[in-house]
């Protein structure tokens, strides 16, 4: 039965040998290894022999059917390679058609608007700050005019680290630690991530702010100052013709405030889900700083005036391309993110 075996294998692989066609490598295959081929009827002999040699020629014929198979794959790889190298030598081949380009990516939608917002605020002479997203309490609430008890600590849903220790809940927080290292004048911008326990869909975890910050001597900055530059800025970002609405608001670290609302895309006005029927939606908060952050930063109050403000970068992303859902940015959806 041994030498059957052996001999079975010496005749199959002589016969891949011949076979130079896929059909013929498959015909191969089923007449030795198909379910009537050879190999399969010496195994069913296999009852008559006595039962402890059983095992051991079992194991024999397998290993020669393992063999055969790779032989197969290995026969059938070779003739398709043979295959295709003949039809590159014989066919025509055109060489005028255009290579396969790789798909290229490109900056994510937030982060063209946030350079597109930067681009805005230099050509106004405003340099860029950055601070961490992982702030203490002092630089996000305590130095801007909110102490700890302050209700005004309830506007912004915050994620606490430690006792003392916040992730930010806005860039204002930056406006503190550049006035504390740099004198009157100062024309700053802080772009960055900031957090808040907050979810919907114009509200999200994790969201972008771009903070503005103008300080000078008094008489030299005025609240027509602020709306002068934040209206130029939504006309640039928007488009001339776009409505911008100033909204009289509160906040502990400006007086007066106001609240900055662009007529909605969604709508254009007409009230709808993205604007909660309002027709307007908030892009972002603003006024004239508060003395009381002036003295915290250990600027004498009396001798400086300034504005400050804080967009939402999403919020501005969202209205500039009629997005209605804040999430789509984070899912990563490369067919929402191809559009950009
Ligand atoms: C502030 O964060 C103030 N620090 C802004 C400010 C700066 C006022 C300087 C005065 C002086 P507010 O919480 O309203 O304000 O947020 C500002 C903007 O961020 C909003 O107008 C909105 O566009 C955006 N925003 C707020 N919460 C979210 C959120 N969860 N997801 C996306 N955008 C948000
Ligand atoms: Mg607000």
């Amino acid at each position: 039965m041994l030498q059957q075996l052996s001999q079975l294998e010496q005749e199959a692989l002589a016969a891949l040998a011949d076979a130079t066609s896929a059909e013929a490598v498959h015909t191969v295959r089923v007449r030795f290894l198909g379910r009537r081929g050879k190999l399969t009827s010496l195994l069913k002999a296999m009852g008559q022999l006595p039962a402890e040699q059983r095992p051991e020629v079992g194991r024999l014929t397998n290993e020669v059917k393992v063999r055969l198979e790779e032989e197969v794959s290995r026969r059938l790889k070779a003739i398709e390679e043979e295959a295709l190298t003949e039809a590159l030598l014989t066919g025509p081949v055109d060489v005028t058609l255009p290579g396969r380009r790789p798909p290229l990516g490109h900056l994510h939608p937030l982060t063209q608007v946030l350079e597109e917002i930067i681009a805005i605020f230099t050509s106004l002479n405003f340099t860029v700050a950055e601070g961490p997203e992982i702030e203490t309490d002092w630089y996000c609430f305590e130095a801007l005019n909110m102490p700890k008890d302050h209700p005004a600590r309830d506007m912004q849903d915050t994620f606490y680290v430690a006792d003392e220790v916040v992730l930010r809940t806005h860039t204002s927080s930056v406006q503190i630690r550049v006035m504390e290292h740099h004198p009157p004048p100062v024309r700053v911008i802080s772009p960055g991530k900031v957090y808040r326990c907050d979810a919907d869909i114009t509200h999200s975890p994790m969201f972008h702010q771009v903070e503005g910050l103008l300080v000078d001597e008094p008489g030299r900055v005025t609240f027509g100052d602020l709306k002068g530059v934040l209206e130029l800025f939504a006309h640039r970002m928007f488009g001339p013709e776009t409505a911008v609405r100033f909204r009289p608001s509160f906040f502990p670290y400006t007086e007066p405030s106001a609240e900055v609302d662009i007529q909605c895309v969604g709508c254009r006005g007409g009230g709808c889900r993205l604007c909660k029927g309002s027709g307007w939606l908030e892009i972002l908060g603003s006024g004239m700083v508060d003395p009381n952050v002036f003295a915290a930063v250990g600027y004498d109050p009396e001798s400086v005036v300034g504005f400050a403000f804080g967009m939402g970068v999403e919020r501005i992303a969202m209205l500039k391309y009629g997005i209605d859902d804040i999430r789509l940015f984070f899912e990563n959806d490369a067919r929402f993110l191809a559009q950009f």
